[in-house]
């Protein structure tokens, strides 16, 4: 459905190379997050593609096993599972014949396999086997990228995220679901998408950008409602600012979260989560979150009307930032909350005065 018809090769965007540098800056922290502490892990490319473009630039397949085979922590990784799903059979070949050439030697713990077949089969049948036999899926970073609209249902999704340290990060189309809001012969596959029906209340809805927003809305409550506190999503839009796709980026882990919106922030530092086909990924920002003097005062401001009068758990002042706000967590801005008097009290804390460890508890000034 909605399938653009491109050749087995196609021309790299300027959005794909801005989703290839954010992958690539998440990998660089999830590589020793989760190595550190697993006897495998798993990259998951769900709609690999066949690993190269027009002009020789590389896909995500072939970005993530070299941002792994350079990364010091590789070394004390037990094992990298690369787990690559595409369905044209041109294309996987193509896969087969760049992952060969390119990774020649591949040391002992980094595993590659190429399945040429369909996701959503072949993903199901790969649970239902570790279900059987009573084993988790190790902890995996899903990148499903399909094109246009793509019948991923919300069910597997569901199956995936539920694991322990299993994470999301998807291309959605939200443009897709609107095209074909009133086709009755697709309303099936969109209940299955969402995992509900109530996408379908978006009909009732005039205005276009409402609409739209509408609907990313519900995927991220979607997300939300299975108990994935953790959800980003990152607009990709043409010069003309019209949304091509939303990356969503989905987990239950604090730092997952924070080292996405790391790399979503170093790829376009001006703090939208908006990659447009105009954004000049060097340009330096009026408001430029690689410069935390930018942003420590919006952040403390976010804090204060959110908890001023109460006493709050670290960590919960520390989920609150980075789930529902556009911030990062960083324990600056409790200092400059605190010099400012917005802080009155920190108890529990083990060490100096302004700093904060991770089980105290911030009591916060009344708003006046
Ligand atoms: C957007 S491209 C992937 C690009 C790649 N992730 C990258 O960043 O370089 C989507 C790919 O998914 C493949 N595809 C489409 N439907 C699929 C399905 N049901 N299962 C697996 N792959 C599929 C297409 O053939 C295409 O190569």
């Amino acid at each position: 459905m909605g399938q653009k018809k491109l050749s087995t090769i196609w021309p790299i965007e300027n959005h794909t190379l801005a989703k290839h540098e954010i992958l690539k800056e998440y990998l660089n922290a999830w590589f020793p997050i989760l190595g550190r502490t697993s006897d495998r892990i798993i990259f998951l490319d769900g709609f690999a593609g066949p690993g190269i473009y027009k002009e020789g630039e590389k896909g995500s397949p072939i970005i993530a096993i070299q941002t792994a085979l350079e990364h010091q922590a590789l070394k004390y990784i037990a094992e990298i599972r690369f787990a690559f799903i595409e369905s044209d059979s041109k294309r996987s070949k193509i896969l087969k014949e760049m992952i060969d050439q390119e990774f020649p030697n591949l040391p002992s713990n980094v595993h590659v396999q190429v399945i040429s077949g369909d996701f959503v089969e072949s993903l199901t049948e790969t649970l239902d086997e570790i279900e059987e036999d009573g084993k988790n899926l190790a902890p995996t970073l899903a990148f499903l990228d399909p094109f246009g609209y793509s019948e991923i249902p919300f069910e597997l999704i569901t199956r995936i995220l539920h694991y322990p340290r299993c994470e999301l990060f998807l291309t959605f189309m939200s443009g897709f679901v609107n095209r074909f809001l009133h086709d009755v012969e697709k309303e099936n596959a969109v209940d299955g998408l969402y995992g509900t029906t109530k996408w379908r209340d978006a009909r009732d809805i005039d205005d276009t950008d409402k609409r739209l927003d509408f609907l990313l809305e519900l995927y991220v409550n979607q997300l939300n409602s299975i108990g994935i506190r953790f959800v980003r999503p990152f607009a990709m839009m043409t010069s003309g600012r019209r949304t091509i796709y939303d990356l969503i980026f989905a987990t239950k882990n604090w730092k997952g979260m924070d080292s996405m919106k790391k790399a979503m922030l170093k790829v376009v530092s001006n703090g939208t989560y908006t990659f447009s086909d105009k954004t000049d990924t060097h340009q330096t920002y009026f408001v430029d979150y690689s410069e935390d003097s930018h942003w420590i005062n919006d952040a403390s401001n976010s804090i204060f009307k959110q908890f001023n009068g109460k006493e709050i758990p670290l960590n919960e002042i520390r989920d609150f930032v980075l789930a529902d706000t556009p911030f990062r967590f960083l324990k600056k801005v409790l200092v400059d909350m605190e010099k400012n008097g917005k802080i009155i009290d920190v108890s529990g804390r083990t060490r100096n005065a302004l700093t904060y460890s991770d089980n105290c508890t911030v009591k916060f000034s009344k708003n006046t």
